[in-house]
């Protein structure tokens, strides 16, 4: 029987769907495995499935599809289809075919929905979501008996082993890899049997999940498709579900396991049967393989068949490298039990003992122990650099002995960590790159040669040199057996020597020897510790026991690796509070002003800086494309060293000689045009400006400005009266008197469009001037930033500047340019954002980047401004220009220099634009791409460029998600700025592209 003789035209369809039915609609095919299946649209709001059976079909199992969709549609309500009889009465009515076939009919209520294929993204609540919908359905078809409901079907995981047949089908490689599968299944085989069994619906892949239309919060809304229900093991209904959801994704345990906390929130779980679930996923796949190989053979033609291949292969061999054990714990966590099911009673043996820590190092009897803070938020070794500096670390940590009368550094339970940065610890999960940081023992900092002993009667597991940097060295782990209970410690950064002394399989009594600490570089490279480690499970390893966990494994790493003060009891080794970021939020809304605004939906609790990343306190690393403040990269060493050393020394005023002013002065002096040869020292942007207002009254002795349209400038009351993106944003009351606003130089979407609008956009500039003068009065200044940030990344129009500035000088008024965001390197081609324009103004105003993120401002001038301004009136700083802000300054500007960054910025700026320019034709949504080096944006609108916030909104939140921080400005806040430190770089930059990609591709990005 070819599958071609199976299909019908869609006239004969139409016809049967309203002689039968009495349903008259535009029919249209749909994908179907078994049956023949149509939709019949009769009007928006009304639509059926029609499917029609093969010929031969079973009548019972018809029926009993039909009495099961009854059954579930009483209990479960709309999640699942409603039957419609025919125009007779019968539910199962038939015809013949035109080869005299006898072919049954069903006609369905369609369920409007999408199906989960079309769904993009499928986060974590969407993934709980379908397991709802799953357990909810088993739950409604709890008591369902059928007689065709035990029946062979080949898609039934309880009766997989039929695919022990086709072996011979598969490469040798794939036939390990189902040949491991199948001796897994085989063993559980006498447990497995013994589970629950019901009538379950047994198919829930990517065509027979319907979700609804909310690109937001999208919910599984009902399953379709019955036609592989079966009476079977119930946690098979599950592993289907999970199979096909598990598809595609980097981490497909990670995919599981909110899928498995829905069902079993609907749908109680039973312990027993957890177990069971890693396997069943397998074989639901192992089926999948199966069938697609053999239907090759049998049905070319029908490529549905064939859908999920490829995407199962993937799947299996990923599944093959998690230890089913590992699966299992985490199955059992999304039920909240213990993840380890022999946790608990650990835990009840374990307070019953204590162990003097001189069983572990019996040279050092009577010490006590000090806390020592190595997480990413701790101070103590401060710098990511200390850590690596074994030398410098090993001082700091004998000082602090000798300090604390020969006490023990220790802890480091569930510590965040940041120093695991090698590539062994880094991973792609499904959000992005992942570091292992959570620390799962405890470090004990002893010198070198410091014997270890056993602390309890076991046998030796493993002794291996663990080879490697920031590996173990040399490495034992033991097993034991104590209160009834299997466990294991683990001893690391020995002495390659001492550890592999042992065998595996010896045994030792408690107290023996186990070797000597080891020294770097052969323990791993660390300054010399123990690493000790309680685990639950070995699983396979052999040499590399996890000793960090990804945080998103906290759960159960914690479980399998209890805390090692269970048994030393030392208040010292207590691990980390884990203090809800709620807390912080509710004491800033009580005491903090209520203007300072949080950063995305979820806040971030950021504790640590380094280079291009900022880090949260469980240690997750996100690229920050923001903050153009840590100009030359978070907490970068030169610019920390330098203001460390001076803090040391001096912090004071100006009113003493000092070089690190004049070193700092002559630094930004070779960056600017001889024209501009006079520096005063502030310590903020807001105050540059404000100074900066300052002088040109003093040089003009007027009070009007003229400023640009979404132009931002500080916080002091001047610059907010002269800051449009203020006092005509939320909570302003508009433009005060005496400042004008020329409207927003926009190429793209103001008031003048495209590249030559520079001069009409200075004819606006000059309207004003001309209207100020006609009431008899002058201007002080025109400000404007080179590119306008809070304007939403405004690139002004060629020759607009220099025309604007030669109006406003005609005029008598002052050029100030506001260099706070775009200064230093940034814009790539220029040092200074004005340089891009051909002028030289009379004043510019530098913040933001100069410190790196310590508060310092500046302000440069001409020396005809300069003397103006110093009419008799001193002008003192209490802060600016003090000898610590000065040398970070200066360490900045030649940091800038040493490591070329105005270079990078180039390059770098140039390689994302053009990657933006490529998004941009993939999607029309991103209407405009500018900016110069690392000082970009990209704005979002439709095609009548009206301006798209919410898209934009959710484009930084869902970025964050993969771990990339940007944010949104413009006047319609549908402008996404791209300012990172200038260490940013091209392997940053592929990363932000290819997530953005993924992003644009998501549901919520579609234009309506
Ligand atoms: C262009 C511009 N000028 C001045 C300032 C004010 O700088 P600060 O916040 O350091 O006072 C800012 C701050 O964002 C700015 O963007």
């Amino acid at each position: 029987m070819s599958y071609e003789s199976l299909l019908l035209s869609v006239s004969e369809v139409n016809r049967l769907a309203e002689e039968i039915f009495g349903i008259a609609g535009h029919v249209t095919s749909l994908p179907g495995e078994i049956d023949i299946n149509f939709k019949v649209t009769v009007s928006e709001t009304e639509a059926y499935t029609l499917k029609i059976s093969r010929p031969g079909a079973d009548e019972e199992y018809l029926d009993f599809q039909n009495q099961l969709l009854r059954y579930a549609a009483d209990r479960g309500g709309e999640m699942v289809p409603h039957i419609i009889p025919a125009r007779d009465g019968r539910t199962l009515p038939f015809y013949t075919d035109p080869h005299n076939r006898k072919r049954f009919l069903r006609m369905l209520r369609w369920i409007p929905g999408r199906p989960w294929n079309d769904v993009n993204p499928k986060r974590e609540s969407l993934l709980f979501s379908l397991g709802r919908q799953c357990g909810s359905l088993t739950a409604a078809l709890q008591g369902f008996t059928h007689p065709g409901a035990r029946r062979e079907l080949q898609w039934d995981i309880a009766q997989g082993l039929w695919v022990r047949n086709h072996l011979s089908l598969f490469n040798r490689e794939q036939r390990a890899i189902i040949g491991y599968y199948l001796q897994l299944f085989e063993s559980l085989q006498p447990a497995y049997r013994e589970l629950r069994t019901a009538v379950v619906h047994n198919d829930a892949n990517d065509h027979n999940i319907l979700v609804s239309e909310d690109p937001t919060r999208p919910e599984v809304r009902a399953l379709i498709d019955f036609g592989d229900a079966v009476e079977t093991q119930i946690i098979n209904d599950l592993a289907v579900a999970c199979a096909y959801a598990a598809m595609h994704r980097l981490d497909p345990l990670q995919a599981c396991t909110p899928l498995v906390e829905g069902y079993h929130n609907e749908f109680a779980l039973e312990e027993r049967e957890l177990p069971h679930l890693y396997t069943a996923i397998a074989m639901r796949l192992v089926i999948s393989v199966t069938k697609s190989a053999l239907n090759r053979e049998q049905e070319p033609g029908n490529t549905y068949l064939q859908v999920s291949d490829g995407a199962a292969w993937e799947l299996l061999v990923k599944w093959r490298a998690i230890h089913p054990d590992f699966a299992h714990f985490t199955f059992r966590e999304a039920c909240g039990l213990p993840p380890h099911p022999n946790e608990p009673a650990f835990r009840e043996w374990a307070p019953g003992q204590k162990f003097p820590l001189e069983r572990l190092f019996p040279t050092e009897k009577n010490k006590r122990l000090i806390p020592l803070d190595l997480s990413v938020s701790g101070t103590w070794a401060g710098h990511q650099e200390a850590f690596n500096d074994l030398d410098a670390f090993q001082c700091k940590i004998e000082s602090l002995r000798k300090q604390h009368a020969g006490a023990i550094p220790a802890g480091g339970y569930l510590e965040s960590r940041p120093l695991y940065t090698t590539g062994g610890y880094e991973k792609t999960g499904n959000n992005g790159p992942e570091n292992r940081s959570i620390h799962l023992g405890v470090d004990f900092w002893l010198p070198a040669h410091t014997p270890v002993h056993a602390l309890f009667d076991g046998e030796i597991m493993i002794a291996v040199n663990d080879a490697g940097d920031k590996e173990y060295g040399g490495l034992v782990v033991l097993k034991h057996n104590e209160g009834g209970v299997d466990f294991y410690s683990l001893y690391g950064h020995l002495s390659v020597a001492t550890a592999t002394a042992h065998r595996p399989g010896d045994r030792m009594k408690a107290g023996d020897r186990i070797g000597v600490l080891g020294n770097y570089p052969e323990n791993g490279n660390w300054a010399p510790h123990l690493h000790f480690q309680l685990m639950m499970s070995l699983f396979d390893y052999s040499t590399d026991y996890p000793g960090v966990a990804y945080p998103g494994q906290m759960g159960v790493w914690e479980s399998i690796c209890p805390d090692p003060n269970l048994l030393f009891r030392d208040e010292v080794l207590r691990p980390p509070e884990k203090a809800p970021d709620d807390a912080m939020i509710a004491f800033r809304q009580r005491h903090l002003g209520k203007s300072l605004s949080l950063q995305y939906r979820e806040p971030l609790h950021i504790v640590r800086g380094a280079g291009t990343y900022l880090l949260d306190r469980q240690g997750r690393k996100y690229v920050d494309m923001v903050n153009n403040v840590a100009h030359v990269g978070h907490e970068h060493p030169a610019v920390v060293r330098a203001g460390q050393l001076q803090m040391a020394v001096l912090n004071t005023n100006t009113r003493y000689l000092h070089r690190n002013i004049l070193e700092l002065a002559e630094e930004l002096l070779q960056t600017l045009p001889p024209e501009l040869s006079v520096l005063h020292f502030v310590n903020s942007g807001s105050e540059a400006n404000e100074l900066a207002l300052r002088m040109a009254k003093a040089v003009t002795g007027q009070r009007d400005f003229v400023v640009s349209e979404a132009g931002y400038h500080g916080n002091t009351n001047l610059c907010v009266e002269i800051s449009a993106y203020k006092f005509n944003g939320k909570g302003g009351s508009g433009a005060p008197e005496y400042t004008h606003v020329f409207p927003l130089p926009d190429p793209f979407r103001g008031k003048y469009r495209g590249r030559a609008t520079g001069k009409s956009y200075a004819g606006e500039v000059q309207l004003l001037l001309d209207g100020i003068h006609a009431k008899g009065r002058g201007v002080v200044a025109l400000i404007v930033e080179p590119i306008l940030s809070c304007g939403g990344q405004i690139e002004l129009p060629e020759g607009f500047l220099k025309a604007a500035y030669a109006s406003a000088r005609t005029a008598g008024g002052i050029c100030i340019s506001d260099e706070v965001q775009v200064g230093c390197g940034r814009v790539g081609k220029a040092f200074w954002g004005f340089q891009l324009h051909g002028v030289i103004p009379d004043i510019v105003t530098m913040g933001k980047p100069l410190g790196n993120g310590h508060p310092l401002g500046a302000v440069a001038c001409s020396r005809e401004v300069a003397d103006a301004f110093a009419n008799g009136m001193e002008y003192f700083n209490t802060f600016g220009g003090n000898p610590v802000s000065c040398a970070i300054g200066t360490g900045v500007l030649r940091t800038i220099r040493r490591e070329k960054l105005q270079e990078n910025a180039l390059l770098t700026g140039n390689f994302i634009k053009e990657g933006l320019a490529g998004l941009a034709e993939k999607y029309p949504l991103i209407a405009d791409v500018r900016g110069q080096g690392l000082f970009l944006g990209f704005e979002l609108t439709d095609e009548q460029l009206r301006p798209m916030a919410g898209q934009a909104a959710y484009l930084v939140n869902r970025m964050k998600d993969y771990g990339i921080l940007l944010s949104t400005d413009g006047p319609a806040n549908n402008v996404i700025k791209i300012k990172p430190p200038m260490v940013f770089g091209q392997r940053h930059a592929e990363l932000f592209l290819h997530y953005l990609d993924k992003v644009m591709a998501e549901d919520y990005m579609k234009p309506l």
